[in-house]
């Protein structure tokens, strides 16, 4: 039996052939400690300060400015946990949005378990926090803010140049997530204005397990594991050679391909979308109509149940859901809710999220499945 059309590359991506033929030595020959002085570290410490040249260069910053770590999770658990650890002498006041990641949330609600307090900025129904929002929380203590790039539920895109434009002046660290933007619009940490970036491999083309950490000269943070010297002190552990050459060379790509993926993505994407509005009705799509990555559709089916979608098309086509239906319950998604959706329109919310790889005929046909199912399921519930 074919596959099912994966259209979850929001969750993840499979690894570019170029990833995987960069990686290959490493896995199969190069099997040394870059900290080794003798021949053997020779290759594989080159590798890693090649990788972080190409992550360097696809963020525009200095290489020594870029920290590998294992992923999303720990670069945002770093950047803030490192910063507001710093800066907790100068004040103790951090401000993020309703709709970051868990790998941001959670490591807020941690620190305001250690007496630091932590403004949450709401967001407008199309998921964008509003920059005069972030001004009126600001605080004297106020030491860090951090908003994510792109959100990964529904793709809107947050004005954090704006925000670091305002945080500047007043000496406050700024951190972005970008974990989802990177590689599917423009990233570039001096246009952004920012002081800290978080991205992850797994969603770049590259494995899961790898990311980094941009922390911009100057700013200092907190050791985030403590042992030997790698990382420039910050982070100690061998590293992950083979997956650090993976980010690398998938940032290298990411760069060189930008504008090509950014449009063949955007016009799949459109595609998608046209078909449901031309057939469908009582569905809406969620998230900013311009301001969103141009690979992600967030769109709710009104009075459906999102795992009942997808468990009739899990065969034909892989997307994932923005709400989960209990037996008596629904559990929303913190962004669908921070969105104020109603609830009728967001317990029917699946996220198809495309990549470079994705072509025409499969959103043809994954169009036609989500379609029918649509259909079918309106009908057994007597809504047609
Ligand atoms: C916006 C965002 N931040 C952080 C993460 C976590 O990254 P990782 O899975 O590499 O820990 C994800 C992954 O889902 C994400 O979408």
């Amino acid at each position: 039996m074919a596959h099912p059309i994966y259209l979850d590359y929001n969750g993840t991506t499979p690894h570019a052939p170029e990833v995987i033929a960069a990686m290959r030595p490493f896995l199969e020959n190069a099997f040394g400690n870059p900290s080794s002085t003798h021949w053997y570290g020779i290759r594989p410490k080159r590798a890693v300060e090649q990788a972080r040249r190409q992550v360097a260069g696809l963020l525009g910053c200095a290489p020594a400015e870029v920290v590998f770590t294992s992923g999303g999770t720990e670069s945002n658990n770093h950047a803030i946990r490192g910063a507001a650890t710093n800066l907790s002498g100068r004040g103790r006041h951090i401000i993020t949005s309703t709709v970051e990641h868990p790998a941001v949330l959670a490591v807020c609600r941690y620190l305001e378990a250690q007496g630091f307090s932590v403004t949450l900025v709401p967001v407008d129904s199309e998921g964008l926090v509003h920059p005069a929002d972030v001004a009126a929380a600001i605080r004297p203590e106020t030491i860090l803010i951090s908003l994510m790039h792109a959100n990964n539920e529904v793709g809107t895109v947050q004005a954090v140049a704006e925000v670091a434009a305002l945080a500047r002046p007043r000496g406050i660290l700024v951190h972005t997530d970008a974990a989802q933007s990177l590689g599917k619009i423009p990233v570039d940490v001096a246009a952004m204005g920012v002081d800290l970036l978080s991205l992850a491999g797994h969603k770049l083309y590259a494995p899961k397990g790898v990311g980094a950490l941009y922390i911009r000269r100057g700013v200092s943070l907190e050791k985030f594991c403590h042992g030997a010297g790698q990382e420039n002190g910050l982070r100690a552990g061998t590293e992950n050679v083979l997956e650090i050459v993976g980010l690398g060379q998938a940032c290298e790509i990411a760069a060189r391909d930008l504008e090509a993926n950014q449009a063949h993505m955007q016009s799949l994407r459109d595609r998608l979308e046209a078909r449901f509005f031309e057939t469908l009705g009582d569905i809406r799509r969620n998230g900013h109509p311009v301001m969103r990555l141009p690979n992600t559709l967030s769109v709710s089916f009104k009075g459906l149940e999102a795992n009942r979608i997808l468990e009739e098309i899990g065969l034909e086509v892989a997307a994932s859901a923005g709400a989960a239906c209990h037996a008596d319950s629904v559990a929303l998604s913190h962004v669908l809710e921070a969105m104020a959706l109603p609830l009728e329109w967001a317990k029917g919310t699946l996220r198809f999220s495309l990549g470079r790889m994705t072509t025409a005929a499969e959103i043809d046909r994954a169009a036609a499945v989500v379609i029918a199912a649509v259909i079918k399921l309106r009908k057994a519930a007597g809504q047609v």
